[in-house]
């Protein structure tokens, strides 16, 4: 069902050569957001059946729906580039949004350029709509959609809120946080957009949203049975996992007893959870009713001589992409945002 293949094996040990906090770069998880409800906005797409209301005294803006807003048929939404648009983008600013945490609001933290948030996925072969917050909320009436993950599954479900809240009138949604849950309620379409916090999708002792051990982990390889419950019903679940297991070349964890620990390469461990998720995938989810997306690897990107060649230094002061073909570094991922940043629940 999963190529495994992709999980880089080539892995150093090497600590940190900064200690300094770092953020993941916003184009990663524009991207991110933008791959992952892709497919989603694509299969409902298809059948173009959708009503969407021209009306409505909850709007903020107006919105008009033009029937050029379908996805061309075979369009290839995953081979493309990112192109910089300051006519159509933003989709919503900064400013706008009340429900971002304080780790991804980079203007209020600070920083002087807005050029960042101008990218749009330009696909090779044909155009893509711009996304439409209005018919996402048509397409989630009376449905429940759920991003599963760590703190970058996180950026996925802030940045879905920002882009619909944005035509919302104030009094019209609402966040609860239940951790490790956060719903964000619209009430008018009777539809949540939802996180949940579990950075390895098994069980693990970093599932506590707020109160999380970073450094010392431990893996539950053969259980989703804390998680399930809440996962259980979900119309469309977002699934995401990679990061947390990739610190180093080893983790702690069980497969079967509890007492059992062992040290398993990160390669098998993470073969085995997806397997465990698999099965739970199989025997639970009805793909007439419900649809499951799942991503993997992040690129990373948190060296400056990344970018142009230089000291081994963090990525302060670079705006602008790596250009060309880049598959990231073959360094460890190193969560050290997570290590000495506040808790961003
Ligand atoms: C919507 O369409 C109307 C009539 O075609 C036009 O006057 C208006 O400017 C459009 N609004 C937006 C936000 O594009
Ligand atoms: C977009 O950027 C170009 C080039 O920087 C600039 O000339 C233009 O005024 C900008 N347009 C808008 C709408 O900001
Ligand atoms: C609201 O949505 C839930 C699913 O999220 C559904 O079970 C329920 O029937 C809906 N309520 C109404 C009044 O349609
Ligand atoms: C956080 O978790 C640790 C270990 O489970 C526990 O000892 C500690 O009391 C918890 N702290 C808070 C604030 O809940
Ligand atoms: C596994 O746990 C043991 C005991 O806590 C610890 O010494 C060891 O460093 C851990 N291994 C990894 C890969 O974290
Ligand atoms: C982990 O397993 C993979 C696949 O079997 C192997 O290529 C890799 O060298 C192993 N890593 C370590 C650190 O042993
Ligand atoms: C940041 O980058 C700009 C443009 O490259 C440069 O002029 C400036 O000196 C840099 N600032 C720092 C503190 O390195």
């Amino acid at each position: 069902m999963l190529n495994l293949n992709s999980t880089p094996t080539n892995m150093t040990t090497q600590p940190p050569q900064d200690r300094k906090i770092f953020f993941l770069f916003p184009l990663a998880l524009i991207s991110l957001l933008l791959l992952g409800t892709l497919r989603i906005l694509l299969d409902n797409l298809k059948n173009n059946q959708i009503q969407i209301l021209r009306q409505n005294k909850f709007l903020k803006v107006p919105i008009n729906v033009s029937e050029n807003e379908i996805i061309e048929e075979n369009c290839n939404v995953f081979e493309g580039k990112w192109v910089w648009d300051n006519v159509t983008y933003p989709l919503y600013k900064e400013e706008t949004c009340p429900y971002l945490v304080k780790q991804v609001t980079c203007q209020r933290n600070g920083r002087p350029d807005s050029f960042y948030q101008n990218w749009r996925w330009q696909p090779h072969g044909c155009n893509l709509p711009r996304f439409n917050p209005l018919k996402m909320l048509e397409m989630l009436r009376d449905k429940r959609i759920m991003f599963i993950g760590d703190s970058i599954q996180r950026g996925m479900f802030e940045s879905m809120v920002c882009l619909v809240q944005s035509v919302i009138a104030d009094f019209d949604h609402s966040i609860e946080r239940v951790p490790p849950r956060k719903i964000f309620r619209i009430e008018e379409f009777n539809a949540s957009i939802e996180y949940y916090w579990a950075p390895f999708m098994v069980e693990s002792i970093s599932d506590h949203a707020t109160n999380h051990t970073v450094m010392k982990r431990l893996v539950k390889l053969d259980s989703v049975e804390k998680h399930r419950k809440l996962w259980e019903g979900v119309d469309v679940l977002v699934f995401e996992s990679y990061v947390w297991w990739m610190h180093k070349p080893f983790i702690n964890a069980t497969y079967g007893s509890t007492e059992n620990v062992q040290e398993y390469n990160v390669t098998t461990a993470y073969k085995l959870a997806l397997e465990t998720w698999g099965r739970w995938i199989e025997s639970n989810i009805n793909p007439q009713r419900q649809k499951v997306f799942f991503a993997t690897m992040s690129p990373t990107h948190l060296w400056n001589w990344e970018w142009k060649g230089g000291i081994d230094g963090n990525c302060f002061n670079e705006t602008q992409p790596i250009e060309g073909p880049y598959w990231g570094t073959e360094k460890m991922v190193t969560l050290q945002f997570l290590v000495k940043g506040e808790v961003n629940y």
